[in-house]
């Protein structure tokens, strides 16, 4: 996977071949139809997912956004007792997809360490978490998530998050292990981390 260069070929005639099963279509749709206008209106970004050879793999778009967290958790996370409606800025992972071919082989897993790395670390704009909205008819999607270190906010079922700062101090305590390790593979070792941490 490389970040996409002007002379790629866009993925259009591959995703018009996609075969569209309803949880999928809005993906397929957002990228046909909607991205570049999103992109000329600046409300997000869509990345073309390339293979080191060229091919069009899949794409995924990010925004800005805020995590809405419930009382509780702010206060417990940030320590934060007068003001209790802060909203920790994040970065809203708003479509994730890798042409039907092409899934299970890592790449979905690559563009987290992406958005996590060369995104939000590397930004001036702080972020401490990415989230997603998880669509009720892709349990496929939670559990992908799930394994990768994301979790759910108390109060919204149909939220999850990747926490942005426990990432950072795992990745610095781990080092060695993550040095040759898949994407996959350290995303794994994080979501269990973050189990241990909390037992
Ligand atoms: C969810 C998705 C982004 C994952 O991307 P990916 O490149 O397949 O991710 P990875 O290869 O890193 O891991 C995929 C997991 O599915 C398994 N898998 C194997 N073959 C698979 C296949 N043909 N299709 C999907 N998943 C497969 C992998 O073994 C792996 O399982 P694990 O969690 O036990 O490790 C991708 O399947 C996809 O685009 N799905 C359709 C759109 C979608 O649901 N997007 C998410 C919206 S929030």
């Amino acid at each position: 996977m490389r970040p996409f260069q002007p002379t790629d070929p866009r993925g259009d005639s591959l995703l018009r071949t996609e075969v569209r099963t309803d949880e999928h279509k809005g993906l397929l749709d957002f990228y046909l139809n909607e991205a570049k206008n999103c992109e000329e209106n600046l409300t997000s970004f869509t990345y073309d997912i390339v293979s080191d050879d060229g091919n069009f793999l899949g794409f995924f778009c990010v925004s800005n956004s805020l995590l809405l967290l419930d009382e509780k958790e702010i206060m417990t996370e940030f320590k934060r007792k007068k003001n209790v409606s802060f909203a920790p800025p994040a970065t809203l992972l708003g479509k994730l997809y890798i042409c039907n071919c092409n899934r299970g082989t890592g790449i979905g897993s690559e563009v987290i360490l992406y958005i996590a790395k060369e995104i939000c670390f590397k930004s001036k704009s702080a972020s401490r978490f990415i989230i997603i909205d998880i669509n009720a008819r892709n349990p496929n999607a939670v559990n992908f998530y799930t394994k990768r270190g994301w979790l759910h906010p108390r109060t919204y079922a149909r939220k999850m998050f990747f926490d942005l700062l426990r990432f950072k101090i795992f990745l610095k305590a781990y080092k060695e292990q993550c040095r040759n390790s898949s994407a996959a593979e350290i995303l794994r070792l994080f979501a269990i981390y973050l189990q241990e941490e909390q037992n």
